[in-house]
């Protein structure tokens, strides 16, 4: 058994088929000690959609006679400040003066056995009793007693066996856990010319095993392949046109859907519009996705100049010449990202890292910055 994946979230095997179904045996075999023989016909309450499963297998093994009924409930965040708040829907039967009971898939805080017991007895239930699949005792902080429980297990995040992650993963016969680790990341880098982005990248991707997405080498790399995207690029840039953004951003896309073996990504060079991070929030919320973190380097404008001015001379770049290049470039900087320095703002999502001092400072302060990720 491998892990599953599930949109941006990975899970590794927990409970096998084989391990869930002689736990059922047990509850199953409780529950006809307790009502065989009893007279009592109760009403086995299937709590919709997680407990369809776990219901089936109970009544393959209940061999006293009851009935069975289904609820659904649905959670909404009300107007008012009375915070979630649980509805009904559709109990397809009576409960009045019967004993029921309520089979859940699983029981973690207990907030919904709450408001079950509430329901059934304001539904006229004559005796409740609680069976559930799984509980979370870590979790659970509630009073009502859980007269079957199948299995224990630690407060962690699990799927399979009518579980689901948002609505995936109910249908699997095995129950998988939440694989932490496993959790892409995506960082964006911003620093103006002359910050050392390049050395740094290269210590993020180190850092964090992600893959290092710079949009020049990108396009470069794909033209020099002969993709399709590269060779629509290759067309418009030898016709002196922009390559526009649906073009960058399909090449991206196909980055992160395509590169293996890595923790996740570092874009550098995009985005470089509002349009293109909204349609780089849209192409990650697909498989709910969202960008990590968005690492700025600072340095102050004079030291960018006399950077570059230093490179110069050494390398004898003649974009990096002269003063009033460095002043526009430095200025285009600046015009270019404020607004994306706000969108980020926003989110929560901007961090600015002192990029004065060794590379090696620099790169300790990123590294601090990557491990609260
Ligand atoms: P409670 O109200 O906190 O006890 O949570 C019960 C409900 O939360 C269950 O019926 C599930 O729908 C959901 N739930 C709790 N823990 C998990 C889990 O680990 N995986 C999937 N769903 C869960
Ligand atoms: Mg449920």
């Amino acid at each position: 058994m491998g892990n599953v994946k599930l949109y941006d979230k990975s899970f590794k095997p927990f409970i096998p088929y084989e391990k869930i179904e002689k736990a059922i045996d047990t509850v199953a075999a409780q529950l006809n000690r307790d009502f065989v023989g009893s007279g009592e016909i109760p009403v086995l309450l299937c709590v919709l959609n997680g407990s369809i499963l776990f219901t089936a297998e109970l009544m393959k093994r209940v061999t006293f006679p009851c009935e069975v009924i289904s609820i659904k409930l649905t959670s909404y965040y009300g107007t008012t400040s009375s915070g979630k708040v649980r509805e009904v829907m559709g109990m397809t039967g009576s409960v009045e003066g019967k004993t029921v009971i309520v089979v859940e898939d699983i029981v973690d805080t207990g907030t919904t056995i709450v408001d079950l017991d509430r329901i059934l007895k304001e539904k006229g239930a004559r005796e409740i009793r609680y069976c559930t699949m799984l509980l979370k005792p870590g979790a659970y902080n509630k009073d009502i007693k859980l007269d079957y429980v199948a299995m224990e297990i630690p407060d962690d995040f699990i799927v399979g066996f009518g579980l689901d992650y948002d609505e995936l993963g109910r249908n699997s016969k095995d129950i998988y856990v939440l694989d932490k680790d496993i959790t892409m990341k995506y960082f964006i880098l911003f620093g103006p010319p002359g910050a050392g982005k390049g050395t740094q990248a290269s210590a993020m991707v180190e850092k964090g095993n992600l893959c290092h997405i710079s949009t020049g080498d990108l396009l470069r790399g794909e033209m020099a392949k002969g993709s399709e995207l590269g060779l629509k690029a290759k067309a418009l840039i030898e016709n002196g046109e922009l390559v526009p953004d649906e073009i960058v951003e399909g090449m991206i896309e196909n980055k992160f859907d395509t590169v293996k073996g890595v923790d996740g990504f570092l874009l550098d060079g995009f985005p470089r519009t509002i349009a293109q991070a909204e349609a780089l929030d849209r192409m990650l919320g697909k498989t709910k996705q969202a960008v990590t973190a968005v690492v700025s380097l600072m340095i102050p404008d004079e030291t960018i100049k006399e950077r570059i001015l230093h490179r110069a001379a050494i390398e004898g770049r003649a974009d990096d010449a002269s003063e009033a290049t460095i002043q526009n470039r430095i200025k285009t900087y600046h015009e270019k990202t404020e607004p994306l320095v706000d969108y980020y703002k926003k989110a929560g999502k901007y961090f600015e890292i002192n990029g004065l001092g060794t590379i090696e400072e620099v790169r300790e302060r990123i590294a601090a910055l990557m491990e609260r990720f």
